[in-house]
């Protein structure tokens, strides 16, 4: 029989789960999922080497480990930090947190445009929901916000570079899906930018990944860009015989029109499988797929406005309160001492007065 290896038992916002040795402290609260799992937006688990960029995954360890009881004395990023045998963790239990991710939202959008009403990206933009939950209403910043020289990435991708959060998630995404990474973060600090080498055109077959992982709208489908607002079309799963990737994907159909098509994305909003750029923004009709039915999107998305999907109308249960139409239960007439049933309210010209109640001879 083969030996099993012993779990970690850590415990997030006062709520216990088991997990293997090894495991990081977000993947941890992703297994115990709702509000205990903190926000990322730099960390993919499909792409190595992810996470540690942006600090939105903050979290307090106030017990280190059975064995070492100490809290740590800073707040660690929980993508980067793994779990201790009896590890104690606070996330929205903490203020210090909250407090924290705060000033990681007031810092990410230091640089932000706030031009959502324009981007693509809005109604499915990370950073938007974030800012939403955790967000502060104003900003200190009182400078000038970074601008970039356009740049062209080609045919079917555009890069919006002042939206741009550094996330470093798209080069991931070349580099290891791709083996021609043709893309990086050019410069440092203030200057530092996401940038093709010599201007050359991303246009390996599986680069437009890149579109769904960026959790802004830094990276956005030529091919979709301007021509809709995400939450007016209706995301359905569908798959094709695809010989480059296999072909499982999102259409964003409004009426028999496909507007755009994405890879699926999972609860934590990454990709389940990558899908290759000729399903991605050669099939735009409807006949090149089979349609497997509405996706399941979270109800709390904006994008699930207006579909309702498995909704069932309630039966009928009582047609007569006591013999009459129930909107009638209420009939001020028969149960006030004060109105007298013969004066008609409705005819009445203007409010009701005390003196259209008198001479009704009673
Ligand atoms: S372009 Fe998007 S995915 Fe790439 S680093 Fe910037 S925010 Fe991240
Ligand atoms: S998600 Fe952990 S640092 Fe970005």
């Amino acid at each position: 029989m083969s030996e099993q290896t012993p779990k970690f038992k850590v415990t997030i916002d006062n709520i216990t789960v088991e997990v293997a040795p090894g495991t990081t402290i977000l993947n941890a609260a992703r297994m115990i999922g709702g509000d205990v799992t903190p926000p990322a937006m730099c960390y993919y688990s499909k792409l190595e080497g992810s996470g540690g960029k942006c600090r939105t995954c903050l979290v307090e360890v106030s017990k280190g480990s059975e064995k070492d009881p100490r809290p740590m004395p800073k707040l660690v990023a929980s993508c980067r930090t793994t779990v201790m045998d009896g590890m104690e963790v606070k996330n929205i239990t903490s203020d210090k947190v909250l407090d924290a991710r705060k000033g990681v939202v007031e810092m990410l959008l230091v640089n932000h445009p706030l031009d959502c009403p324009v981007c693509d990206q809005a109604g499915e933009c990370h950073l938007q929901d974030l800012s939403y939950e955790h967000g502060a209403s104003t900003t200190r910043y009182e400078f000038d916000r970074r601008t970039f020289e356009k740049e062209d990435l080609g045919d079917y991708i555009s890069l919006h570079m002042t939206r741009c959060i550094l996330c470093y998630r798209c080069v991931y995404t070349a580099e290891q899906l791709t083996q021609k990474r043709e893309h990086g973060v050019l410069d440092r600090g203030d200057h530092a930018a996401i940038s093709t080498l010599l201007g050359k055109s991303l246009d390996n077959e599986f680069i437009g990944n890149v579109i769904d992982v960026c959790p802004v709208g830094a990276l956005t489908d030529k091919t979709f860009r301007f021509k809709n607002r995400v939450w007016f079309t209706k995301p359905v799963d569908a798959h094709c015989d695809c010989k480059t990737c296999g072909g499982k994907a999102r259409l964003w159909m409004r009426g028999d029109e496909v507007f755009r098509v994405t890879a699926r994305k999972d609860q934590w909003g990454e990709v389940e499988e990558w899908i290759c750029n000729d399903c991605r923004f050669h099939k735009k009709s409807a006949k090149d797929w089979v349609i497997e039915g509405p996706s399941k999107i979270s109800r709390h998305s904006v994008i699930s406005q207006g579909h309702y999907v498995g909704v069932k109308k309630q039966p009928v249960l009582i047609d007569k309160v006591i013999g009459k139409d129930p909107k009638m239960l209420l009939d001020i007439h028969s149960v006030s001492d004060v109105n007298r049933p013969e004066v008609e309210l409705s005819k009445i010209a203007g409010p009701a007065h005390s003196d259209d109640f008198k001479n009704t001879g009673k």
